[in-house]
């Protein structure tokens, strides 16, 4: 059974809303340390995003996927296509925060792993916004 707060529109965007406005403002403490010239502090404060993206974000996809989704899809089935868009979605933020490891690891805070991080952001919040519509604002067909 998923959680209750998941079930409800108005504790689902609060979880979505904090979930991004923690990532944009650890960004944002990355940002300031790189500008400073603080590696160390910056490579903190990478590492701390990365767990964030993880902990606080990608473990509510998983338990989405792992509750919420199924009985979504199994109430519903004309919600089962949204769902698997949405399950993608949720593989891209993997994918990306996957990659930000890989890169980080050969290449350091490079440019590269600094634009992942921002699209991360934007993929999150476009994920977040059509999970709310599509399937808390649809009208539900038979
Ligand atoms: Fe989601
Ligand atoms: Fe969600």
């Amino acid at each position: 059974m998923a959680g209750p707060a998941l079930k409800q529109l108005h504790s689902h965007r609060a979880i979505h809303e904090g979930g991004l406005s923690g990532a944009i403002g650890k960004t944002e403490m990355l940002i300031d340390f790189l500008q400073q010239g603080d590696e160390k502090n910056a490579g903190r404060a990478a590492d701390d995003l990365i767990d964030y993206w993880k902990t606080r974000v990608i473990s509510h996809a998983d338990a989405e996927e792992e509750g919420f989704y199924l009985e979504i899809a199994a109430e519903n089935p004309s919600l089962e296509k949204a769902v698997i868009q949405l399950t993608r979605d949720h593989d891209l933020m993997r994918f990306i925060v996957a990659d930000i490891e890989e890169l980080k690891e050969k290449e350091g805070i490079s440019p590269a792993v600094l634009q992942k991080f921002y699209s991360l952001i934007t993929v999150n919040e476009l994920h977040s916004r059509e999970e709310e519509r599509l399937l808390f604002e649809q009208p539900a067909e038979d």
